[in-house]
């Protein structure tokens, strides 16, 4: 018996998409999404929901998910940032982002705050070239930063976590 079922929200929106594609397999990734956005990660109990609703097998929805970086495997921090690490950022100083990052989080990239308010990790490029360096947070891509940009970002966040 699986641990994971969708809401009355996502079961909804499956259905819809369902009556739009003709064939199953195709609402593999579209399902993914939907647990990723129920739940913020997506667990092995969750694919296999998945599989058995898409009448495949859970190793098929497994290698679907962990081949796209954007699935999130492990359960992610309230806001979960992604600092890209690609040759655009790179050049244009990503790596200091990300030490500023782990600096203001007291957190390496891989990992999510004790308080599970903010999770970081380190990914390739977001396809956001022109705004480098960049990172996404949540479903938000925020380019152009510089150190202090980020750290003004990083102390709204805070501040909004406190309030909530
Ligand atoms: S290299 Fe960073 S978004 Fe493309």
């Amino acid at each position: 018996m699986s641990g994971f079922s969708f809401d009355e929200i996502r079961e909804k929106k499956f259905n819809e998409i369902k009556r739009r594609y003709p064939k199953i397999d195709s609402l593999m990734l579209p399902g993914l999404w939907l647990i990723q956005e129920q739940e913020g990660w997506i667990s092995l109990d969750a694919m296999k929901y998945l599989a058995k609703k898409l009448e495949t097998t859970p190793a098929q929805v497994y290698s679907v998910a962990t081949f796209y970086t954007m699935f999130n495997l492990q359960p992610k921090g309230k806001y979960h940032i992604c600092i890209c690490k690609t040759l655009s950022c790179k050049l244009n100083g990503s790596e200091k982002i990300k030490e500023t990052l782990q600096k203001e989080l007291g957190i390496k990239a891989g990992e999510t705050t004790k308080d599970g308010v903010f999770s970081l990790e380190e990914v390739e490029c977001l396809g956001a070239c022109d705004m480098s360096p960049v990172i996404s947070l949540n479903d938000e891509y925020i380019g152009n930063l510089n150190e202090e940009k980020i750290k003004n970002i990083i102390k709204e966040l805070k501040d909004a976590a406190k309030d909530s």
